[in-house]
């Protein structure tokens, strides 16, 4: 197996100064509640929330597939948020989104506990395939329909740690 650096450490630190900019405009030291979808998120939310300035918090969820139902895209929550989201500003980052499907319900979730705004950050957007109507808020970076891995995206669970976004080449 070899990997091929896409998208490399040096634009991945720019592109978040960019992000978090944007972010930081947009909440203007209001606060906030950070929710990372385990496990690709880490690498990624670990880096964005040290550039913003809002008074925040973080808060993880781990959520799955509900098997035999990827039509619907029903998802398990195997860990939720521990934190009473109402009338708070919600900001759900997750390392890519590819059909949509897990978003879509994360965020339908959290949106019947009447918050008062989600948006959603994502690293990595691979708005071609798309299966549901979904629209992330803030996006690193656009790609194709390459498999990626590394800066906590996994292949079989591993190459998370890898500094780069990487794509697999046989
Ligand atoms: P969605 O519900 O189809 O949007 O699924 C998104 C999830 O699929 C992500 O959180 C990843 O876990 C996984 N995924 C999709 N594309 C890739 C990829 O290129 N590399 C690694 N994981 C991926
Ligand atoms: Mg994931």
């Amino acid at each position: 197996m070899n990997i091929e650096v896409l998208i490399d450490e040096e634009k991945i630190n720019n592109r978040i100064l960019e992000i978090a900019d944007l972010i930081n405009r947009k909440y203007n030291n209001e606060e906030l509640l950070v929710v990372g979808i385990l496990k690709g998120s880490f690498v990624f939310m670990s880096d964005l929330i040290k550039r913003l300035n809002s008074s925040l918090e973080i808060d993880f969820m781990i959520v799955s597939s509900y098997s035999g139902t990827e039509s619907t895209g029903n998802i398990n929550i195997i860990k939720d948020i521990n934190k009473d989201i109402t009338n708070k500003n919600v900001l759900i980052v997750e390392d890519i989104i590819d059909t949509g499907l897990t978003l879509s319900n994360v965020k339908k979730i959290l949106l019947d506990r009447n918050p008062k705004n989600i948006e959603i950050c994502t690293l990595v957007d691979k708005k071609e395939r798309r299966k549901v109507k979904l629209e992330a808020d803030y996006v690193g970076f656009e790609i194709g329909n390459d498999f990626i891995v590394g800066y906590g995206l996994d292949l079989d669970e591993k190459y998370r740690n890898l500094p780069y976004i990487g794509k697999i080449i046989n």
